[in-house]
């Protein structure tokens, strides 16, 4: 809980002359103030400079209904006639159990596109702040803070935070999932009632909404008008999609509390965790514009802008799991090296008593049995092949085998409060992959592992720091109480110290592989482990929905072995390249053993990658509209058009014998563009079901953007779960002439005249 000092005198009542009208790249929210309460008129499309006479537009006030028109505020409340769900729900031991939030001040930032408004309702005895802001790229933000002005203790239940959804809205569309598949799309009809995804892990979740959307009939990726929301937390939450009896629809997101979770003393508050919200009306890719403009604007944020692109990652878990053998360790690092990775990550197994996975979370020294002279012969030969050195933890946890609990029974968490010393009777909760939660809420227990990480990275060169976190909080208590709030806190705050104190150390969040993936976690930490799946076809859906949110250079994505450790599907190299190469790349591979054509293609694999991150992890993404769902094309378009890399997958046999021509959106259309294929290179797969490709593939081929948008290009069959890459680059000049430009002996397409042009 945050408490939030508020003056003791109650600021004058200022309700404003007009209403605010937020406005930044493309998106305008309009809050009308002329009832006393700041009433959501409108969050989508920017509605441009001049606003017509509010008092004119009142709704119509129906039979059977309230005598007045019903207004949605930025809190829903009942008080105003809203019979939805309400924004805010809390009581004083049973009474003011119903707010009447009236505007008390607003103020506009002078940027033009952020403003706090303040609501209070004295005899309810609260007050309400609302942070909004538009960010440039048209990604809102929006946070409350509610203070309990009163005399006696208030109770929260819920805090949410809102926003209106156009009429024009059908569908719904959030994701779900599982270890190993996580990030998978569903829809359904949006209809009276409500949508809600609850999550109650204690951490975001395997199946957690990343993005909940509702949007016109068939919104895709390129086209329709979605509206969308993303909670920044990574405790229990709520997101819903609501339409109420008058035919309004709203979205909106709220940290869901356990009972009697936040009791708020008097001269104390609440904040929520931020609600990022998005319109486009380009489908999904304009939602993605919007999220990654906001990442990438961040002054702390790693990649292409950085000046340290994101290095290739050797993760030696799928190579060793816990057989952590020196000797086996240095003939890794000097493989990876060889074949051009930068970052060397030495997963679980290396600390205390850890063998497996039933014992030695929370011992974080390095085992001295496994390890007599440290970790620093492994991280001098990483370093000394110009390797970045990084290492797992899992902080937030202990296993009941480990020094650490038997030393203070009283830090694992629980529905009970459990003593120091000796043996604690009281219950705790099922165990998870063999293990407990240490109470971060504990200051002793919070301390402790501070030290230990603190000590660990002072100690060794330690670049990198995976950051695990393999259960459920079930049952999450501190002192008896609920604490998943205080702990999703706590590990905030953990990390936030650890970076203060090693600002260098980057800190990657795994959760069983992608349960905690949210932009509270991201504000922290520097990339996600996005799944334990490294079956190449399993991550082309969840990397593509990840990215819809989180920007590729965020999400880690390896070259596993080529049969899948978790999924016993085999691939080829290429397959799995291309895959990897649309996120942060790396391997997690035991590459000791390569040789050959595996070993070569590898290698040109990571150097091509390395050749296209800058244009990856900085320009836009298009995801097209496939009709064939036997494939998936997306790329990456830098934003001044120019260059773009391109994959296209097959993830299943076709209906169709052919595929036809494929389209390549996102380009210039008037822009003259070159279209090569770039990998895999000759003779290292991909494998195909035809007698010849088509003609240009060989050569590549010139088109105008517009072409390659409109009619695209005839694509080769590519055997299932098989995949090519295309480079595409502006050739000079505007495409409204007959194919200058065009190289010798390729094939031109002129854009205007919509002739095929054959030279050569
Ligand atoms: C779960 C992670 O997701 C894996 O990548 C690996 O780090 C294991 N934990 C180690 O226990």
């Amino acid at each position: 809980m945050h408490p939030i000092p508020v003056s003791a005198e109650a600021p004058p009542l200022q309700p404003p002359d007009g209403p605010l009208h937020l406005r930044r790249s493309g998106t305008s929210l309009l809050i009308d103030f002329r009832t006393g309460e700041p009433a959501m008129l409108h969050f989508g499309a920017d509605l441009g400079p001049r606003i017509p006479e509010l008092s004119l537009l009142s709704d119509p006030v129906a039979h059977s209904s309230l005598d007045i028109p019903v207004t949605l505020g930025l809190i829903p409340q009942a008080s105003s006639g809203w019979r939805g769900r309400p924004g805010l729900r809390g009581h004083r031991n049973g009474q003011s159990f119903s707010a009447r939030l009236r505007v008390v001040s607003v103020e506009l930032q002078d940027d033009g596109c952020s403003a706090v408004v303040t609501q209070s309702d004295p005899d309810a005895g609260v007050t309400l702040s609302t942070e909004i802001r538009i960010n440039d790229g048209g990604l809102l933000q929006l946070r409350h803070r509610l203070h309990n002005d009163g005399s006696d203790a208030y109770r929260l239940e819920e805090l949410a935070a809102v926003l209106p959804v156009g009429r024009a809205a059908t569908e719904i569309l959030d994701l779900t999932g599982r270890w190993c598949r996580e990030a998978h799309p569903q829809r359904i009809p949006l209809r009276h009632g409500t949508w809600v995804r609850s999550g109650r892990h204690g951490r975001t979740g395997h199946d957690s909404s990343l993005l909940l959307a509702a949007g016109t009939a068939g919104f895709g990726n390129r086209h329709g008008q979605v509206w969308a929301v993303h909670l920044g937390w990574s405790g229990n939450h709520e997101s819903f999609v609501e339409t109420i009896g008058d035919g309004r629809s709203v979205i909106g997101a709220s940290e869901l509390l356990g009972s009697a979770e936040i009791t708020l003393a008097p001269g104390t508050g609440y904040e929520t965790p931020w609600l990022f919200a998005a319109y486009s009306d380009a489908g999904l890719d304009g939602i993605s514009e919007a999220f990654y403009a906001w990442f990438r604007g961040r002054p702390h944020h790693p990649g292409a802008r950085s000046g340290k692109p994101r290095p290739v990652v050797l993760n030696v878990w799928e190579a060793v799991y816990f057989d952590h053998r020196l000797g086996t360790l240095l003939e890794l690092a000097d493989a990876a090296a060889g074949l051009g990775v930068e970052r060397y990550v030495l997963d679980d197994g290396w600390f205390r008593g850890r063998r497996n996975d039933h014992a030695g979370l929370g011992d974080w020294y390095v085992d001295e049995e496994l390890w007599p002279d440290g970790l620093t012969p492994l991280i001098d030969a990483v370093t000394a092949h110009g390797m970045e050195f990084g290492l797992w933890v899992e902080p937030e946890m202990a296993s009941e085998d480990s020094d650490l609990a038997r030393a203070h029974p009283d830090w694992i968490a629980g529905p009970a409060p459990r003593s120091a010393g000796g043996t604690s009777s009281a219950r705790l909760p099922e165990r998870w992959r063999h293990q407990q939660v240490l109470d971060l809420v504990n200051p002793g227990a919070w301390q402790y592992v501070f030290d230990r990480l603190d000590a660990l990275l002072t100690q060794y060169r330690i670049g990198y720091l995976k950051w695990d976190q393999n259960r459920d909080l079930t049952e999450m208590g501190h002192g008896g109480s609920p604490s998943v709030h205080a702990q999703t806190l706590a590990v905030y705050r953990l990390l936030d110290a650890l970076r203060k104190a090693h600002p260098g150390v980057e800190i990657e969040s795994c959760s069983s592989g992608g349960a905690r993936v949210d932009l509270g976690i991201l504000e922290r930490t520097d990339r996600v482990w996005a799944s334990d799946c490294n079956d190449a076809l399993e991550r082309q859906t969840i990397q593509r929905w990840t990215e819809v949110v989180v920007p590729p250079e965020l999400v880690g994505a390896h070259i596993g072995p080529p049969t899948s450790h978790t999924t016993a599907r085999t691939h080829d190299l290429s397959f799995r390249a291309i895959t990897a190469m649309f996120g942060h790349f790396g391997l997690e591979w035991d590459v000791r053993q390569l040789q050959g054509a595996e070993r070569s293609g590898l290698a040109a694999a990571i150097a091509l990658y390395k050749d296209y991150r800058g244009l990856l992890h900085s320009g836009r993404m298009v995801r097209a509209d496939e009709p064939d769902p036997s494939l998936m094309l997306h790329g990456v378009v830098s934003h001044d058009g120019t260059e773009a890399l391109f994959a296209l997958v097959s993830v299943a046999t076709s209906f169709s014998e052919v595929p036809g021509r494929v389209a390549l959106p996102g380009l210039r259309p008037e822009e003259n563009y070159r279209v090569e294929l770039v990998y895999p290179a000759a003779g290292r797969g991909p494998t195909f079901a035809q007698v010849h490709p088509p003609a240009w593939l060989s050569p590549g081929v010139e088109a105008s953007g517009r072409f390659l948008a409109e009619s695209g290009l005839p694509m080769p069959v590519l055997n299932p779960e098989h995949g090519l890459l295309l480079s595409v680059r502006a050739s000079g000049g505007s495409a409204s002439g007959s194919g200058a430009g065009a190289g010798a002996g390729a094939r031109s397409i002129s854009g205007n005249s919509g002739t095929l042009v054959q030279h050569g």
